[in-house]
């Protein structure tokens, strides 16, 4: 099987030329939910993606999150986030990405390509051939320990009142050199696929946010399964991924937070306030 890899590195540059379009001259947002925004990039980007993979690939399946459902009785299909970031993109903070994953019926990812415009950054990773970022192999990190590690996470714009992952943003920041909430689940995969960040992990996340970056970080050398360590699947909504060292730290200090167990207490903001630095 030739590499689907130059053809998808095309477009993902032509996404991304057309998506840095909309963000210097800047776009009006619009909503799906309450705070999960949407804008004319977000739609135009999968436009032009859906076409270029239609047009390569005529017999795959594609599901890309602004409502292309098509084929889905094929044997591969494209899993497509024509934008994601959004949130960053429609403020005018530049982290966002477009990320497209080619997976089998029975969930194997086969190829993934992950563009960030705004560093021209082109991640690739193909099963079994490693991931490359500008054509150069990545790793992921060699940091042995939670303590010594920074780590990315996010939060969904949905039922977000429900979402324990606050908790898990304290503790985890108190025990390691800290945390990021970057805006770009996909970009954060990329990120620990080469080494930037030790760990990553998100509570409710869809097949187009992971299905590219889970690739890289496995191709990278590292590990994402669910938060109990059980394997990831595509249709999973929870993903924990690391540099597979400090992984079953991680497992280990989420069952703890899950239960509850030494978590640190909160001072009020006076008290706070009165502390000496
Ligand atoms: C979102 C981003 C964000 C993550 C959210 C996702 P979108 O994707 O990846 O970092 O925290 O859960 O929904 O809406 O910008 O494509
Ligand atoms: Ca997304
Ligand atoms: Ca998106």
């Amino acid at each position: 099987m030739s590499s689907y890899v130059p053809d998808l590195e095309a477009i993902a540059r032509e996404a991304g030329k057309l998506l840095m379009g909309y963000f210097v001259r800047r776009v009006t947002i619009e909503y799906k939910g309450e705070v999960d925004l949407v804008t004319e990039a977000d739609r135009a980007s999968e436009k032009l993606i859906v076409e270029r993979l239609r047009a390569h690939w005529p017999e795959h399946g594609i599901v890309a999150e602004e409502g292309t459902r098509s084929e889905m009785d094929a044997e591969y299909r494209w899993y497509v986030d024509p934008l994601d970031g959004t949130t960053n993109f429609a403020h005018g903070y530049p982290v966002f990405c477009i990320s497209m994953a080619l997976a089998r019926q029975d969930g194997q990812l086969e190829v993934g390509v992950l563009y960030d415009p705004t560093r021209d950054e082109m991640f690739a990773a193909e099963r079994g051939l490693g991931a490359t970022l500008n054509g150069r192999p990545i790793h992921v990190s060699q940091t042995k320990s939670l303590a010594e590690s920074i780590l990315g996470t996010g939060f969904p714009s949905h039922k977000r009142h429900k979402n324990p992952n606050i908790h898990f943003y304290h503790q985890i920041t108190l025990r390691s050199h800290g945390l990021r909430r970057a805006g770009s689940a996909a970009l954060d995969l990329a990120n620990v696929a080469c080494g930037r960040y030790d760990g990553f992990w998100e509570f409710i996340l869809n097949p187009w946010d992971t299905a590219a970056g889970v690739l890289l970080v496995q191709e990278a050398g590292g590990r994402v399964t669910r938060f109990d360590g059980s394997a990831f699947r595509l249709d999973s909504r929870e993903v924990l991924a690391s540099n597979s060292l400090i992984h079953q730290e991680l497992i280990t200090n989420f069952e703890e937070i899950f239960a509850g167990r030494g978590l640190e207490e909160l001072p009020s903001v006076a008290e706070y306030a009165k502390t000496r630095i």
